[in-house]
């Protein structure tokens, strides 16, 4: 069933409540690829009535990104809501949302900080911001979200936790094509050369994989393996970043990291601005490479 009105979607959620259905969520932008499916199936498994949120969020959006023509695909998403067997997709229009007058924002704290929060002014606020309002009007006991945007699960967890929100926060692990490209809506304005080249964030952070397999304990080591495919293949590096996977703060060059490390990468190739990671110590290498 497709909802626009917040009112029956309250009302959807408040009844399988009260038939003692536990509110599984998974929020998203549409353009829904088998990343988002393999969410679905997570809350599915911890829930027992599942809602999907399609809204493409102005507010997490800079004005020289591509909030104006990111892929807006409500029908086949919702073809693919249907099989998966959601209960609900939800997709209201921007003034339900955002109702003349409205003003109030979450601010978000140091783990919106560094990586993407350093170069996308104002993003997580929005992020922050929609997810608190769809959590609202959803009222869900589990919310899971895909861990390719790592950062964006810790700040959303953090919130949570900061607000009292009565929600577990799940982070899936990414999913990836067969030859380790991770998925995102994003790779649909990839060219076929593009997407070769985007290759090279998977192959970086795979070569981090193995290093670290092997014993390198060194930050800056670590980091410069990524660098130097990332530098091969992209067309501007906005970060490779070693960082602590729970804090998302990053860990400089000179020190050593423990038994788990956040490596994240944001580049553009091309037009494209891409982002990807492994946390060291929990996740396999995206691709098969030499160590
Ligand atoms: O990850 C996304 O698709 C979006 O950032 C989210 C969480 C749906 C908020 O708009």
């Amino acid at each position: 069933m497709v909802l626009h009105d917040p009112v029956a979607l309250r009302a959807m959620c408040d009844h399988a409540r009260s038939e003692g259905r536990r509110v599984g969520f998974v929020p998203t932008m549409g353009a829904l690829h088998d990343g988002h499916l393999a969410l679905v199936r997570e809350a599915r498994s911890r829930a027992t009535f599942v809602v999907v949120s399609v809204f493409v969020n102005p507010t997490q959006f800079g004005p020289a990104e591509d909030f104006s023509r990111y892929p807006r695909t409500l029908e086949s998403d919702c073809a693919r809501c249907a099989e998966a067997l959601v209960d609900v997709v939800f997709a209201p229009e921007k003034d339900v949302i955002y109702a003349p007058g409205d003003e109030t924002r979450v601010r978000v704290g140091d783990t919106a900080a560094a990586l993407c929060g350093a170069h996308r002014p104002g993003h997580f606020e929005g992020v922050c911001t929609v997810v608190a309002k769809l959590f609202a009007l959803v009222g869900p006991a589990v919310a899971v979200f895909g861990r390719k945007d790592y950062q964006q699960y810790r700040v959303i967890d953090r919130m949570t936790r900061d607000l009292a929100m009565p929600i577990e926060v799940v982070g899936l692990r990414t999913v990836r094509e067969p030859d380790g490209l991770a998925l995102s809506s994003r790779n649909a304005y990839l060219s076929a050369g593009e997407r070769t080249r985007a290759l090279g964030l998977a192959r970086g952070l795979s070569h981090a994989v193995r290093a670290f397999e092997s014993g390198a304990r060194n930050a800056g080591h670590l980091r410069s393996l990524v660098l130097a495919e990332v530098t091969r293949a992209a067309t501007l590096i906005d970060y490779v970043t070693v960082a602590d996977p729970d804090t998302v703060r990053p860990i400089f060059d000179a020190d050593c990291i423990g038994e788990r490390a956040l490596v994240a990468v944001a580049a553009r190739i091309g037009a494209t601005r891409l982002i990807d990671n492994v946390v060291l110590g929990e996740d396999p290498a995206p691709i098969e490479v030499c160590a």
